[in-house]
């Protein structure tokens, strides 16, 4: 959409004449107003592409049209028109949000460019609404709920990412949809038609933790008596998630080191060098940066794996993204139940307000329990209180945790007290090492 609609304010006649006469020629319909507030009436009447107005009239001058024009119209564009005797208050205007300024005396040729100058200007606000729709869109479609800009933050580096083959390190506290971005990130690869292969790293002892990735040859430890194919083979081609990564060993820290340098190993046991075609995944819930400061996890592996960082903030911290959750869940389990469940306002309210420590995956199990337990109809607060855990009842609508670095920070304050400069008791009454006691009071700022 070209501009088509012009609205000319301006004391002088002879100037809204000119510009009439301009803007007929390259049949745009213009309005004119001899200052502000007749401006005002013809908008309100029916609103225009843009508003190109002087800045010193008698009564409502520029400035103050501007104003009320954004206030009401914020998407049309104000051109103001000034002689070069006020340049500096067409300087303020744009400050305030003017898109541009004629400097009079001006010609055909200075409204052309101006012309032109907004015509691209739309085009570009508009393709980046369908870029915004078409990315929304496409995530809505694999039910990726979400519409904060962290989270369409989030969505554009899934896809971006997708298209790589770079490693992807997946933060956020549990429950965020980690593991949902991680599936995302292979179905919307290259590699989509190729193997997800999810281990999960915690789960698992280092013996058993090697062989399920690497696999092993047959008797290569008590218990292994077939060969067997890890994880890192069996995603060949395709993605490998490795889930809650932080928790490996120091050895198999190592060892993962060098399959990320070389993508190549042995299996347990075994001598042949394997190469594999994998792309990796890795999730944390844990602040990895606060895990390698402490020495619990070696930099470069962390910088191995950290090529493309992906960070889900806790549902708490977009709660604007809750309604659309809820709702969706709540028609989800309501179709699998084969019933039309709804919420009265009270129960939104409670469930909109509560800080979900638990994330999307509480989010999601506590609407499938509205729904079993609620039944069919409208859903009221008391059916919701029942189905909320006890502790979150009675804290006020506003209720946010303490940050794990406040918290810390107030523990260390208080050791700091009983202890003094006693650092080899503090260590040791807090179960860290001393050089871990030391980083983290520096890092906190508490260092004596
Ligand atoms: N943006 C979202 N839109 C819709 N559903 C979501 C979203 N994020 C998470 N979920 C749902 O929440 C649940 C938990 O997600 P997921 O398993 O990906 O979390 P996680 O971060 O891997 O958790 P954990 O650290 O505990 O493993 C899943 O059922 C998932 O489908
Ligand atoms: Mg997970």
């Amino acid at each position: 959409m070209a501009i088509e609609n012009v609205v000319v304010a301006d004391d002088e006649f002879l100037n809204r004449d000119l510009l009439s006469e301009i803007f007929t020629r390259l049949d745009i319909t213009v309005r004119v107003a001899k200052d502000g507030v007749h401006a005002l009436r013809a908008l309100e009447e029916q609103p225009a592409d843009l508003l190109i107005t002087d800045i010193r009239m008698p009564g409502m001058g520029g400035m103050r049209l501007l104003a009320k024009a954004q206030e009401k119209w914020p998407q049309m564009p104000v051109v103001m028109m000034t002689a070069y005797a006020s340049v500096e208050s067409a300087v303020q205007s744009m400050r305030d949000g003017a898109y541009d300024y004629l400097m009079k005396p001006f010609g055909v040729e200075q409204v052309e460019a101006l012309l032109l100058r907004l015509n691209e200007r739309q085009q570009l606000i508009r393709r980046v609404a369908t870029l915004t729709e078409e990315v929304r869109d496409r995530h809505r479609a694999r039910n990726f709920l979400g519409e904060t800009e962290v989270m369409n933050d989030v969505f554009l580096t899934v896809e971006r990412a997708a298209r790589a083959n770079a490693t992807v390190l997946v933060c956020g506290e549990s429950g965020t949809g980690k593991e949902l971005v991680a599936r995302a990130l292979h179905e919307q690869s290259p590699r989509a038609e190729g193997p997800f292969v999810k281990v999960n790293c915690a789960a698992l002892t280092e013996t058993l933790l090697a062989s399920e990735l690497f696999g092993h040859e047959r008797g290569s430890f008590t218990g292994a008596d077939n060969q067997r194919i890890g994880r890192f083979e069996l995603a060949d081609g395709g993605t490998l998630l490795l889930d809650e990564i932080s928790e490996i060993s120091p050895e198999m820290q190592a060892k993962l080191l060098r399959v990320l340098e070389e993508r190549e190993f042995e299996r347990v046991g075994g001598e042949r060098p394997i190469k594999v075609d994998v792309r990796i995944v890795a999730t944390t819930n844990r602040n990895l940066p606060a895990e390698v400061a402490e020495g619990n996890f070696r930099e470069d592996l962390y910088y191995r794996l950290n090529v493309i960082p992906v960070n889900l903030p806790p549902l708490r911290e977009r709660r604007d993204d809750v309604a659309e959750i809820l709702l969706h869940y709540l028609a989800h389990f309501g179709s699998e139940m084969g019933c039309d469940p709804q919420l009265d306002q009270g129960a939104f309210d409670l469930l909109t307000a509560y800080t979900w420590p638990g994330n999307v995956r509480e989010l999601v199990n506590i609407v499938e329990r509205l729904v079993v337990l609620g039944g069919d109809g409208v859903l009221d607060a008391s059916v919701v209180r029942r189905c909320l855990p006890e502790l979150d009842r009675n804290q006020p609508a506003t209720a946010t945790f303490a940050s794990l670095a406040d918290l810390e920070k107030q523990h260390l304050s208080a050791a700091i007290a009983t202890f003094g400069d006693d650092r080899a008791g503090m260590a040791k009454a807090l179960g860290v090492t001393q050089k871990a006691l030391a980083t983290k009071l520096s890092k906190l700022g508490l260092e004596a």
